[in-house]
């Protein structure tokens, strides 16, 4: 079997765990063959903190590797995609696959939360259309880390969906924490937006995921989803709202609280839940309500650990679980983030389907189904939660 050689773009948080799990890949060769970014202290630093050579641009790495994986803020993500399929090279793309970020460049846009949405869901459909076709047309690996999807607790839930023919009725998701590793989060030109773009994906992702997996189990076909209705606020910027220094407030033009109702082609439907408001790690969840069971998965936090620790500086050196202020007192620790939050799943599922030209469980239209959900359910706050249809593509 060929060695698979990969580049990874992006230095920071999401860069460092796909490296991490890139090492622990089994039964096939892969290469981590070179990294960038766009400061040159980073890439720098990471190279040298894992031996790992150091491309000054994304053209270069592309060409010296098989397979691009998109770690960079959501503001790249498309034309690294573009640039990639056009040199034939396999891509795997964090979440979220795209946005928009401004009309011609990043510094056009400075209140992406009082600017035209339906003009920014055409747009986003211009560009989701651009990338399918050059996927499509160059017929090259896409694989869309969405971790939800790899989650121990979601791919039991598929087991379960596809060995009792389930018919999903109605789904709850959650994804909340308190801002992100990102510094250009909070900023609509370099995010796309704020929680639903940043957090809610996950949850979203993996409810259209599940329906895609009922409808390919029961009909041959996915069941994706019609149509929306949304609302955002921003509840740290309210005049009367008291700082008391624990939650994240520096959020510039983006929503820091999200809801989607998502109704389905079936008419069943899915309610996402996201928001940067929430103390004590992440809180993450999606939750399935079918005709023939029910089954609550627990993305984080998870009971595999708990520890009690009576005293912050003890637990120092001790990684507990992400985006938790504090170790003192009970934790749901996490032994392996890597394997809890799907991560491991994910990469093995890429390198897996890369050797063999198999279709990933995240795959394309998965990515585009969740980001044209997003930008419609963005168009339909600003109609004050009126429902719009969620644009059709590929
Ligand atoms: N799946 C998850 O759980 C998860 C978690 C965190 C981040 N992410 C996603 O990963 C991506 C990166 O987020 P992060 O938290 O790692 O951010 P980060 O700020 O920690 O790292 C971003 C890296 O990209 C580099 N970069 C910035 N602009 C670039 C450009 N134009 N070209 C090339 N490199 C560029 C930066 O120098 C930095 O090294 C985002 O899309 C984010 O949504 C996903």
């Amino acid at each position: 079997m060929k060695k698979i050689k990969v580049g990874i773009i992006g230095a920071g948080f999401a860069g460092k765990f796909h490296y991490e799990c890139l090492k622990r890949i089994y039964g096939i060769e892969v290469e981590i063959s070179g990294v960038t970014s766009l400061r040159k202290e980073s890439r720098e630093s990471f190279g040298k903190q894992y031996g790992v050579a150091v491309f000054e641009d994304a053209e270069s790495l592309i060409k010296n590797v098989d397979v691009i994986d998109i770690c960079s803020p959501p503001y790249v993500h498309s034309e690294t995609i573009i640039m990639a399929a056009k040199m034939g090279k396999g891509i795997i793309c964090e979440k979220p696959l795209t946005g928009y970020f401004g009309a011609e460049n990043a510094s056009k846009i400075d209140h992406g939360d009082e600017d035209d949405k339906q003009r920014m869901l055409d747009s986003v459909c211009i560009t989701l259309n651009q990338i399918a076709t050059a996927v499509k047309k160059n017929k090259v690996f896409f694989g869309y880390a969405e971790n939800f999807v790899y989650t121990p607790s979601v791919q039991k839930e598929r087991e379960i969906i596809e060995k009792t023919n389930a018919q999903i009725l109605r789904m709850v998701g959650d994804e909340s924490h308190n801002g992100s590793a990102s510094a250009v989060y909070g900023i609509w030109r370099y995010a796309g937006g704020g929680s639903l773009i940043g957090k809610g994906v996950h949850p979203l992702g993996a409810m259209l995921y599940l329906k895609r997996i009922e409808g390919i189990n029961r009909n041959g076909k996915p069941i994706r989803p019609k149509t929306v209705t949304a609302r955002t606020h921003q509840i740290t910027r309210l005049p009367n709202y008291e700082d008391k220094g624990f939650i994240r407030t520096d959020y510039h033009d983006v929503e820091d609280y999200g809801f989607i109702h998502v109704t389905f082609e079936d008419g069943t439907v899915a309610d996402v839940l996201t928001s940067e408001i929430v103390l004590g790690g992440l809180y993450d969840y999606v939750e399935v309500f079918a005709n023939n069971h029910r089954t609550r998965c627990n993305i984080s936090p998870i009971d595999i650990v708990d520890t009690y620790n009576p005293r912050n500086q003890q637990f120092e050196d001790i990684y507990v679980v992400e985006k938790c202020s504090t170790k003192e007192g009970w934790s749901n620790a996490a032994p392996d983030e890597n394997i809890t939050v799907g991560y491991q799943y994910e990469m093995q599922d890429f390198m897996n389907c890369i050797s063999t030209g198999a279709i990933p469980q995240s795959g394309i239209e998965l990515a585009i189904d969740t980001t044209a959900t997003t930008y419609a359910a963005y168009l339909s706050d600003q109609l004050k939660g009126k429902e719009t249809n969620v644009p059709l593509i590929g």
